[in-house]
């Protein structure tokens, strides 16, 4: 793997985590005080750190669609909301269902390169938190959402979208 792929990881990966902490904030600003979602929150907030400080330490430049992803990530977490709880955490299982098969592909990737094992761990570490997340959001009845299916195919949709461009660009 080359340098060029390395940054494309970090940067797709920053974007990531920059949208789930802009998500998770639009939801706290229907849900105020929820404890679950508070977690979840200062997690991504811990993910997006990490991933920041590697930016700069590796001198990736973040994506362009930064500002877009500010927007587009609090609207789809504060709509959802706004649609009710199980909405919201539908869309979060919806999005951690495509962060998970995007950081195991990762995974997959970067073991094979020893010396990327710094990457590798930061990924496995946030990867593990996706996870529960997702298995948060399940407990919490997001499949029992109405729409699920179409709003979980929408927002996984979404989501695949927005780890193409922040890739590209
Ligand atoms: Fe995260
Ligand atoms: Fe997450």
């Amino acid at each position: 793997m080359d340098e060029k792929d390395i940054h494309k990881m970090i940067r797709v990966n920053q974007a990531g985590e920059y949208g789930a902490t802009r998500i998770y904030k639009g939801q706290l600003a229907v849900f105020k005080n929820d404890p679950i979602i508070q977690e979840m929150a200062e997690q991504e907030a811990i993910h997006l750190k990490r991933f920041n400080q590697l930016l700069i330490e590796k001198k990736v430049r973040p994506t362009v669609l930064q500002p877009i992803w500010h927007v587009a990530g609090y609207l789809l977490g504060m709509t959802t909301a706004l649609a009710g709880k199980k909405v919201a955490h539908a869309c979060t299982i919806a999005v951690e269902t495509v962060i998970d098969r995007h950081y195991q592909e990762q995974l997959d990737q970067l073991k094979s390169y020893l010396e990327q094992e710094d990457l590798r761990q930061l990924v496995a570490e946030c990867h593990l938190e996706e996870l529960e997340h997702r298995e948060a959001a399940i407990q919490e009845g997001g499949e029992k959402a109405p729409g699920y299916s179409a709003l979980s195919e929408a927002v996984q949709t979404i989501s695949k979208l927005a780890i193409w461009l922040s890739k590209k660009i």
